[in-house]
């Protein structure tokens, strides 16, 4: 048996997509640990749930830090020490930058609650139901310096019905995320045990 793959799970809110991975890891869907839970908001609710499951648990204030960078390096100091191989970002509502990006490149990943390259960015859900869309979904993809840009990896649809308002919508969009996220960790964890 391979060793569970080493992960950081990034919040910035309720933290239900870092329950999803805990379930899935739990119920042996997922071959991972998640070593260490960063959030950029102290208040974070998530935070909770990973202290309840005895995941170290940090929630950095980024205006309590002289620079972004600044802010970055403690995370990396994190990581490195939590031996973390990779970042799932879920619910982490900060744009990455280079010190993070050069230190896990090509190891951070993110979920985004659009049929990306639609809808970037925030109130993707308001935006979707004005402009009519039919079909909506999640992406699971790369993260590099761009928003919501990089690599996609995996990508799961919804359909948009007549009715819909955001909680209708989002609430059918979440319940693919927490799918699809633990789906990718898990072909992430394959393909690193595999080389
Ligand atoms: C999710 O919809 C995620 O895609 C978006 O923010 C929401 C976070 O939900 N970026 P949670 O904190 O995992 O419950």
């Amino acid at each position: 048996m391979t060793k569970p793959l080493p992960i950081a799970v990034f919040i910035s809110g309720r933290g239900s997509n870092l329950q999803a991975i805990l379930n899935a890891i739990e119920s042996g869907l997922v071959s991972a640990q998640v070593k260490v839970v960063i959030s950029d908001r102290p208040g974070a609710l998530g935070l909770e749930c990973a202290q309840k499951n005895h995941i170290p648990a940090y929630g950095l204030d980024v205006t309590s830090f002289d620079s972004k960078r600044d802010y970055e390096c403690e995370v990396v100091r994190l990581l490195h020490i939590h031996g973390v191989e990779l970042v799932v970002l879920a619910g982490y509502m900060r744009i990455v930058s280079e010190t993070l990006l050069q230190a896990y490149l090509n190891k951070i990943i993110n979920i985004h609650p659009s049929l990306l390259p639609a809808f970037k960015g925030l109130h993707t859900h308001e935006r979707a139901l004005k402009l009519g869309v039919k079909f909506s979904g999640c992406t699971v993809h790369y993260v590099n310096e761009g928003l919501d840009e990089g690599q996609i990896i995996a990508q799961a649809v919804v359909p948009v019905l007549p009715s819909d308002t955001v909680e209708t919508l989002s609430e059918r969009v979440l319940k693919e995320e927490h799918r699809l996220l633990p789906e990718v960790i898990q072909s992430i964890a394959l393909d690193i045990s595999r080389r």
